[in-house]
């Protein structure tokens, strides 16, 4: 489940600037025509302050097109968006200047939207807009960052939901529009450079492993107090990955320092950045078990400890090799048993020139830990005259068939 709450490590007065310059695009071209003829809206609630702004703002003229961009439902039963409103999803994307999408929650913008976003746990079907009010133009867009374990598939069955969606913007590879923004991914350093590719590669590419120059990892990963083994954080204890029996059974063998509501209170630490922190020093390693064994569900918790000098140990159904360079993580799946597992994370706790090896990716990559691509992806499709009119017949098939489903727990380990 993405995290809600905290606009990711943004400080409150960025997230204020861009809300800010979203209201300001807005209220430069959206809003002046249609307060002529519209009482108190949900923007105007928002932002008291828009009519003043209008005033003092010039407003440049060559603007080619605008494109609106609704959020239909909820997010998580707020009145919220992953990414924000106004401009401020947009802010970071490389488009052409004639070109703006502005995101708004405002309902009575519903037939000038160019595209409807539905976040499927919020998706009410005695809630939809109206049938007839549909235009041919507007792309419906089926909108969910959690698994098909955790989607109500009954609800998806509905014959209102047949032909509706037109199109997908999910953490699965084969989305139409591939959306990682909760979640995380790699990304090249050098964005010119032909010999590396961003993560994750697409569905399908051919495997082109990532060579790294051992002479070159001059990257300062300090040793002098990671001497704790394994750290997992988790509230959620009863998975169907099994993941906590794999974690008992490793703790046979290893020290398990188990932080959240999983643990028996004996491990704490008491805020993110805390957290993070300790992990940075003390830990070699965290554990990045998903609670659902799904195609290319690949969370958070994989770019957490990448970003925090820790090598992940994953546990998942996607192909870790599309999602990592080689040699930067460990994988639960290719090991025969937990003693196996747990013997290797021994053997790496004292041969320290093996453990290091594995941060040799910092040579050619970051972790990007809130990626924009989605929404600029989307803006760029409805900007697009040449995109082509799609719709999915049965939507729950597509989320969950027989080659896209979730795995039962491997049984030689849980
Ligand atoms: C905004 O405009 C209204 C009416 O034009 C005025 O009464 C109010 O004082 C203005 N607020 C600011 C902060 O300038
Ligand atoms: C969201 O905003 C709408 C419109 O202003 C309001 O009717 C609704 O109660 C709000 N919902 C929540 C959960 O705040
Ligand atoms: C933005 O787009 C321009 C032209 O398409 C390109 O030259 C530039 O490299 C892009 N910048 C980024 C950060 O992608
Ligand atoms: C949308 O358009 C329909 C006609 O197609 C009209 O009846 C309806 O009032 C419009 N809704 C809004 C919110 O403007
Ligand atoms: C790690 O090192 C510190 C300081 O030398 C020591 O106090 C601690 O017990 C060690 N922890 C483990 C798990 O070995
Ligand atoms: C909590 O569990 C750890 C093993 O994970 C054990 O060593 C410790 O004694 C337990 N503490 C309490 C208070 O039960
Ligand atoms: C979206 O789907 C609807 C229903 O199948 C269809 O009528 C409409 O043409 C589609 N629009 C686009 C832009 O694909
Ligand atoms: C599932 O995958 C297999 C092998 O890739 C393919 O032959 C089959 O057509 C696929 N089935 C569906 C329903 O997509």
């Amino acid at each position: 489940m993405p995290k809600l709450i905290g606009w990711r490590l943004k400080p409150a007065s960025c997230w204020l600037a861009s809300t800010f310059v979203g209201v300001i695009i807005a209220s430069c071209y959206l809003l002046p025509a249609y307060w002529n003829n519209h009482p108190l809206s949900f923007h105007e609630q928002q932002f008291g302050a828009i009519k003043n702004l209008t005033e003092i703002l010039p407003c440049s003229k060559n603007l080619d097109r605008k494109i609106i961009i609704l959020q239909w439902t909820t997010y998580f039963w707020k009145n919220e968006s992953e990414y924000g409103f106004g401009g401020a999803p947009f802010d970071r994307c490389n488009h052409s200047r004639s070109v703006i999408c502005l995101m708004t929650m405002d309902r009575s913008l519903v037939n000038e939207s160019d595209a409807i976003i539905f976040h499927v746990r919020d998706l009410n079907p005695n809630d939809l807009p109206p049938v007839e009010w549909r235009r041919p133009h507007q792309h419906y867009i089926f909108f969910f960052y959690e698994s098909p374990m955790h989607t109500d598939m009954a609800k998806l069955r509905l014959p209102v939901f047949q032909h509706f969606f037109n199109r997908t913007m999910t953490y699965r590879r084969d989305s139409d529009i591939l959306d990682l923004h909760p979640y995380g991914r790699m990304k090249c350093i050098d964005t010119s450079s032909r010999s590396c590719l961003n993560y994750p590669r697409s569905n399908g590419s051919p495997v082109v492993e990532d060579t790294f120059d051992s002479a070159k990892n001059s990257f300062q990963i300090d040793l002098s107090l990671k001497n704790r083994t394994v750290a997992w954080f988790a509230t959620n204890c009863n998975t169907d990955s099994r993941r906590e029996s794999l974690i008992h059974s490793l703790s046979l063998f290893i020290p398990v320092d188990i932080y959240g509501s999983c643990g028996n209170g004996s491990h704490r630490c008491t805020n993110r950045v805390d957290c993070d922190l300790m992990l940075n020093r003390y830990y070699r390693f965290y554990l990045s078990f998903e609670n659902s064994l799904c195609t290319d569900y690949v969370t958070e918790k994989l770019y957490r400890p990448m970003d925090h000098d820790t090598v992940p140990v994953v546990y998942g159904e996607a192909d870790y090799s599309s999602y990592l360079p080689a040699g930067s993580y460990i994988n639960a799946r290719d090991f025969d048993s937990p003693r196996s597992l747990a013997n290797h994370l021994n053997k790496l706790m004292n041969d320290d020139e093996l453990y290091l090896s594995y941060f040799a990716w910092r040579q050619k990559y970051v972790v990007d830990r809130a990626p924009v691509d989605g929404m600029c992806q989307l803006c760029r499709l409805l900007s697009d005259e040449n995109t082509k009119e799609k719709s999915y017949a049965d939507i729950a098939t597509w989320w969950y068939s027989v080659n896209q489903t979730c795995r039962s727990p491997p049984a030689s380990l849980v």
